[in-house]
């Protein structure tokens, strides 16, 4: 029997301290009037000193696996998603799959940018259609703030820390992932870029004293490039889904700028109310950005089973990436779980 993919947890999370437009008039030149009419963005939340970005996924995971009555031993595998991870070495992953004790579950990091959500979903996907694996873990975290510069007013003010996850699991439902898209161009790699602290070019005090481990953006060449990207992509994952914008009920795009929101949204053809839009709270948070509107969205709007998801995302890399979900009767799933588990 073919086996479908299907959300039944998501959890997400967002440190404590606040960093609003005032407090950037203080560090660069800007005003709280310009940032949120170019951007939306009226707030971001930033990491304590004791928050990282796998402290933040454990919060997320958590409260994930929680809202799927799952323990984390019955996890297969564990995807971090993230541009910012702990260390180079070991993935994020494996801090988590030590963290939840998630002892049966391989893990592995993901570098997608702000796409990395929905890459996530789409190779976790194919484990669970394939017939491979029955519960994974997708969690995206960033933690932004330690790689901004903030005396670079073209950067600062957009992005923002946090975390959010998912549980994805197999279902003879006709429902979850219905279709994925993924695209890349690396020959623009420059318009988003974190140079320094690789290989390629190790961290010497000269690049700390450059900034070249922080990040360095083309916005004007993003701006258009996001918009064009997001909405061919909504189109092929629609296509491929088998519907049209009118089966489509909720949209959750990528939580760049309030102005790439709207033009996508009119470029894909879809009205605003069916759009959920966070980015005055949270500002970009990459990877995290689609799963913590995600979260957010299902905590303030009553989701019905059968409802179908349109998630779309524009990254670093350049990568963007888009998915078409339709909500499981999560409930049952839950409920087959515990009595094969019980049984
Ligand atoms: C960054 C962004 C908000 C800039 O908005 P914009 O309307 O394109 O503005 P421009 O880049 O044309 O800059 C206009 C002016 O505002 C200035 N400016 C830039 N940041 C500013 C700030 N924070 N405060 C005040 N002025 C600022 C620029 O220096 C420029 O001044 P100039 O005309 O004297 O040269 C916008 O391009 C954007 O959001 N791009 C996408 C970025 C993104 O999403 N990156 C992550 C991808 S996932």
């Amino acid at each position: 029997m073919r086996m479908n993919a299907a959300i039944t947890g998501w959890g997400w999370h967002s440190p404590d301290r606040i960093l609003n437009n005032k407090d950037l008039e203080k560090l660069v030149d800007t005003d709280d009037a310009w940032i949120r009419s170019r951007t939306g963005i009226r707030e971001r939340r930033i990491a304590g000193p004791g928050d990282t970005t796998g402290s933040m996924c454990l919060h997320a995971a958590r409260t994930a696996l929680d809202r799927a009555n799952l323990p984390a031993n019955d996890l297969d595998l564990v995807i971090c998603a993230t541009t910012t991870p702990d260390h180079l070495l070991p993935a994020t992953a494996c801090l988590l799959q030590q963290r939840l004790g998630a002892r049966h579950a391989g893990a592995f990091d993901l570098n997608a940018a702000c796409s990395g959500f929905i890459y996530g979903v789409t190779v976790a996907s194919q484990f669970i259609q394939t017939g491979t694996y029955r519960r994974i873990l997708i969690v995206s975290g960033e933690t932004l703030s330690r790689f901004t510069n903030y005396h670079d007013r073209n950067t600062c003010v957009l992005f923002g820390d946090g975390a959010a996850a998912v549980i994805l699991e197999a279902t003879p439902q006709k429902a979850g992932v219905l279709s994925t898209v993924l695209g890349s161009r690396g020959d623009v790699e420059g318009y988003l870029s974190i140079e320094a602290g690789g290989s390629a070019q190790p961290a010497t005090a000269d690049t700390v004293a450059t900034g070249a481990h922080l990040v360095r953006m083309r916005g004007n060449e993003i701006f258009k490039m996001a918009v064009r990207c997001m909405a061919v992509a909504a189109h092929e994952a629609l296509d491929q889904a088998g519907l049209t914008l009118d089966d489509i009920d909720h949209v959750i795009p990528h939580q760049a700028n309030s102005r790439i929101i709207t033009a996508t949204q009119q470029a894909i053809g879809v009205p605003p109310s069916k759009v959920y839009v966070n980015v005055e709270k949270h500002g970009n948070t990459g990877a995290s950005s689609v799963p913590i509107a995600l979260g957010e969205m299902l905590e303030n709007q009553p989701i019905r089973v059968g409802d179908n998801l349109l998630m779309v995302a524009f990254g670093g890399g350049m990568t963007w990436a888009a998915a078409v979900l339709r909500w499981a009767d999560v409930a049952a799933i839950r409920r087959e779980r515990s009595l094969k588990l019980s049984a």
